[in-house]
C-alpha cells in the first residue's frame, strides 16, 4: 500500500525568494494491486506528486509510506519502481530493445533472458517490429510505448506513468488502455497514471483523484465521480458535453421547495429538498445534457427556445435559452426528434438526477 500523508511540495527560486506551492498538503492512499488516476487541469501539481512518489524529488512537509515504513529518505532506485516520465527520455544511442532490456541488463540478468523478456512485453505493446531501431527513427507515439516497456519489463512493485499516452491517435489510444490494464491485472502492479484526459482515467482506473491547485478535490470511483460529485469543480470537470449550471437559488412556496433562476422554476421532488440552512443561499443547479427531457407537458417543466441544433453522430445536441432568462441550456436528444432552431420546447428535469451546489459553501454539492 502507498500512503500519502499531508504531502506539501513547495519550488523555491533562490533569486527573488519566490515560492510556488505545487502541492498543498494530500492524502492518499493506493492499496496494493489498485490502478489510480491523478487527473486534473495542467499545473494542478499531478506531475510533482508522482515524481515524489519515485523519490525524485523531495516532499517539503509530510510523509510517503509504502507498506507503512516512511520512504521519504529512500533513494529512487531502492523503491522497485517502473516509471514512465512526461518527457520519455530515451537512450538515444541503444537500439529498441536494448532500450527496453536495459534495466534487466543492469540487474545482471543475461542477454538471452533479458532480450526474451523484452519481446514478450514488445509485442503487447505493439512493437516488436522496432525492436532494431534507434529512438530518434520512431515517432513520438512510439517512443512512449517503448518507454512503457521498458518501466513494465523489470515487474516493478509500483508503476509511475505520466501521460504515457499523450502522443497516441485515437484508435491505438484505446488498444494501448485495453492492453496496459490487463497487463497491469496480470503483473498485480500497484499503478498511479497521471493524465488530464477524464475519458481515459474513468475508463482504466478504479479510482481517480481530482486535483486542483495542489489539492484533492475528490477521490473516489469513476462511477461516484460522475454521480455524485461532491462539489461543483468536480461536476463541472468531468463529462462532456459539460454539465449545464445555473445560478439562482431555493425558496419555499405553499410548502414546497422551488428552484428558481433567471427563467427557470422547478419544483424539487419531496425527497430531494435540501437542508433549511441552504433555502436562500446562492445555489447553483447543475444537469448533465442527457439527464434533461424535451417533452409535451407544461407542469413543472422549462418553456425553452431552441438556438442551435448540433450533430453528435448518434445524438443531436440542443442548445437552447429558456424564455425569460439569457444562459445556454444544452441538452442530448434521440436523433429520431425533429427539432428546429426557432421552435418552443419544455424540457423537464429528470427527478433524482440533478444536483445543487451551495456557491456560498465552496460550492459544496448539498443534495449528495
Ligand atoms: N522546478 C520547478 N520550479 C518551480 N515551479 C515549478 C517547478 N516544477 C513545477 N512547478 C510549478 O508547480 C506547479 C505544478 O506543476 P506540475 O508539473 O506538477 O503540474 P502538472 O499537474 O503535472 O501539469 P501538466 O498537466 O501541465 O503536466 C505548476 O504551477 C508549475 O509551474
Ligand atoms: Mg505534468
Amino acid at each position: 500500500m502507498i500512503q500519502l500523508k499531508g504531502v506539501v511540495k513547495e519550488y523555491g527560486n533562490a533569486k527573488n525568494k519566490e515560492v510556488t506551492r505545487a502541492v498543498d498538503g494530500i492524502d492518499l492512499e493506493i492499496n496494493q494491486g489498485e490502478f489510480i488516476a491523478l487527473l486534473g487541469p495542467s499545473g494542478c501539481g499531478k506531475t510533482t506528486t508522482l515524481m515524489m512518489i519515485a523519490g525524485l524529488l523531495k516532499a517539503t512537509k509530510g510523509e510517503i509510506l509504502f507498506d507503512g515504513k516512511v520512504v521519504n529518505q529512500m533513494e529512487p532506485k531502492d523503491r522497485n519502481i517502473g516509471m514512465v516520465f512526461q518527457s520519455y527520455a530515451l537512450y538515444p544511442h541503444l537500439k529498441v530493445i536494448d532500450n527496453i532490456a536495459f534495466p534487466l541488463r543492469e540487474k545482471k540478468v543475461p542477454k538471452a533472458e533479458a532480450y526474451e523478456k523484452a519481446k514478450n512485453i514488445a509485442k503487447k505493446l505493439q512493437i516488436e517490429n522496432l525492436l532494431n531501431r534507434k529512438p530518434a527513427q520512431l515517432s513520438g507515439g512510439q517512443q512512449q510505448r517503448v518507454a512503457m516497456a521498458r518501466a513494465l519489463v523489470k515487474e516493478p512493485q509500483i508503476l509511475l506513468l505520466d501521460e504515457p499516452m499523450s502522443n497516441l491517435d485515437a484508435r491505438l489510444k484505446l488498444d494501448l488502455r485495453d492492453e496496459i490494464r490487463k497487463l497491469q491485472r496480470e503483473i498485480g502492479v500497484t499503478t498511479i497514471i497521471v493524465t488530464h484526459d477524464q475519458e481515459e482515467a474513468l475508463a482504466i482506473s478504479d479510482r481517480v483523484a481530482v486535483l486542483d491547485a495542489g489539492k484533492i478535490q475528490q477521490y473516489d470511483t469513476p462511477y461516484n465521480l460522475y454521480h455524485k460529485p461532491k462539489n461543483l469543480f468536480i461536476a463541472n470537470f468531468l463529462g462532456t458535453p459539460p454539465m449545464n449550471i445555473v445560478e439562482g437559488h431555493v425558496e419555499e412556496q405553499d410548502g414546497r421547495q422551488v428552484f428558481a433562476a433567471e427563467g427557470v422554476r422547478y419544483m424539487l421532488p419531496q425527497n430531494r429538498e435540501v437542508a433549511k440552512e441552504h433555502i436562500g443561499c446562492r445555489v447553483a443547479i447543475g444537469l448533465r445534457p442527457n439527464d434533461i427531457r424535451i417533452c409535451e407537458s407544461t407542469e413543472n417543466t422549462i418553456p425553452v427556445r431552441i438556438e442551435l441544433v448540433e450533430q453528435l453522430g448518434a445524438e443531436q445536441l440542443i442548445k437552447a435559452k429558456p424564455l425569460a432568462g439569457d444562459h445556454i441550456i444544452r441538452i442530448v436528444a434521440e436523433n429520431e426528434m425533429k427539432l428546429k432552431a426557432g421552435e418552443t420546447v419544455s424540457i423537464r428535469i429528470l427527478e433524482n438526477k440533478f444536483h445543487l451546489f451551495n456557491l456560498e459553501r465552496n460550492g459544496i454539492n448539498i443534495l449528495s
